[in-house]
Order: structure tokens, then sequence, then C-alpha cells
């Protein structure tokens, strides 16, 4: 699984075989510059997931469900959920949470749509968290998460991401549920991945978490093309003959005289 925010990201993401396209509420940081995930609205989802699903063939899209869109309680959750499955054309809808987000995730798969868990590093609860530390340390805080992913899968979810949790302890969750886990920060043994496609490119260097792997790197092309444009349009070397159209000589000469100033 990796993210995309808008229509061409998410035809090349499909086009490489990507099995999940997931349109994660880190569009707040990494594509609208916002300090964290809490500025996000359901709005600023509804566009961009309309814009994934538009440059998607083949991978499931997943949308979050930004924050405080499912907290207040079940209809609100459903509504919203609705929302992004109606309008945006999604197929899934993230939350995060365990035990607490439990009413409205069953909630949200009555009406018909499945739901994504995600425990561990919950960015939306930044301001409880208090930083983006790894989660699950403790033997009390390990043995919540285990029990929040078995009530996700209770619950009826199809799958849980584990974000930055100890490799061991994403292994025990990933042997105790059914249901596949994807991991982020939390070591090979789940059984899928997920990272944000702008951490792996280098086109968001704000904050670069220690699990990302950099695969490209398109600030430093961007850079380099920008550069180069900037160079050859003020050396006149831009636009040279195969970039231009033209008319016939004496249809200029017949405006205001070819042009020529007196
Ligand atoms: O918003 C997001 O991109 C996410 C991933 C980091 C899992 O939730």
């Amino acid at each position: 699984m990796l993210t995309a925010y808008d229509y061409p990201t998410a035809a090349i993401l499909d086009e490489a075989g990507i099995d999940i396209i997931l349109v994660g509420d880190s569009l707040g940081m990494v594509i609208l510059g916002y300090e964290n995930t809490t500025e996000v609205t359901i709005e600023d989802m509804l566009h961009h997931v309309k814009a994934v699903s538009r440059g998607s063939k083949h991978s499931l899209i997943v949308a979050d469900l930004p924050f405080l869109t499912y907290h207040t309680g079940k209809y609100e959750a459903v509504r919203n959920a609705g929302r992004l499955v109606q309008e945006g054309k999604a197929n899934a809808v993230k939350l995060e949470g365990g035990t607490e987000v439990i009413k409205q995730t069953k909630a949200i798969i009555n009406a018909g749509i499945p739901v994504m868990g995600h425990i561990g590093l919950t960015p939306q609860s930044i301001n409880q968290l208090g930083g983006y530390y790894i989660q699950g340390k403790s033997e009390e805080k390990a043995k919540k998460l285990l029990e929040d992913a078995m009530a996700l899968e209770e619950a009826g979810a199809f799958a849980i991401v584990l974000e930055c949790i100890p490799t061991e302890l994403a292994k025990l969750i990933t042997e105790k549920v059914e249901i596949p886990t994807i991991g982020i920060g939390a070591g090979s043994d789940c059984d899928g991945q997920v990272l944000v496609t702008n951490d792996i490119l280098n086109l968001y260097s704000n904050m670069v978490p220690k699990f990302v792997k950099q695969y490209a790197n398109l600030q430093d092309e961007i850079i380099k093309a920008a550069s180069n444009y900037i160079r050859d349009v003020k050396q006149k070397a831009f636009p040279s003959k195969e970039h231009v159209f033209h008319i016939k000589q004496d249809v200029i000469d017949s405006i205001y005289g070819g042009g020529k100033k007196s």
C-alpha cells in the first residue's frame, strides 16, 4: 500500500501494480502544508479522494476519515464514511483507534463500507501523544494494542495498519489476528507494508521518519529540471525550432506592415 492524493500519482501507482492506494490524511502535511493531520477536513479529503479515484483503475482505494469526523458518534461516522464512498468513490475507509472506536467501526461496516483499522502511532492524537514516538513499549501499552487489534478484528475490520510499534509486538499481533496487518515502522513480520509516497520519493523533507526508505530523489530532480529551464529561458535556448508554430509570411506582412515598428 502507498499513499496518493492526486490523479497523476494514482494513475502511476496503479500502473506500477500497487494493491492498495491510501488517500491518507497525511495529505494535510505533505500536500497542503498543514502542521499536522488534525487540520484536515472531510472536504479536503473529498477533493483529493475524487482525484485519486479518477486516476486509479485497478487498485483498492482506501480513504482516511479525518480528525473529528467519527469521534462524536455512530451517525456522523457513517455519514462521513458514506460521503467518502458515495462522492469520493473510495472502496473503503480507514480510521484511527482501537477499543474507543469499535462502535463507529461496527456502524460503518453495517452500512456496507469496509473499514481498515489503524493503531499504534495515531497521528490524529498528536496532542495527546506529545510527539511522533514509538508506541507500545511497556507491557501495559503492548497489551492494550493487542486488545485493540483483536477488538477491531472482532468488529469486522478487514485489515489493520500498525504504525510505529516494536517489531516483536507487530509480529505477535500479526500472529494473533486473522486479518492482514499492514506495517509502517513496525518491521517485516506484518502481512503488508505502507509508506507515504512523498517520503519514498523525497518530495516532503520537513520530517522524514527513521522507518522511511527513499526509493527516488524527486526533489533533486525537480530542482535540476527547474534550474535548467530557467537557464534556457534566460539564454533564449528555449523555446527552440522544434517547439514553435508558424504561419505564412504574407499573413504577417498584411498585418500592420508585418509588425514593423515605424
Ligand atoms: O495518513 C496516512 O498517510 C497514513 C499512513 C501513514 C498509514 O495513515
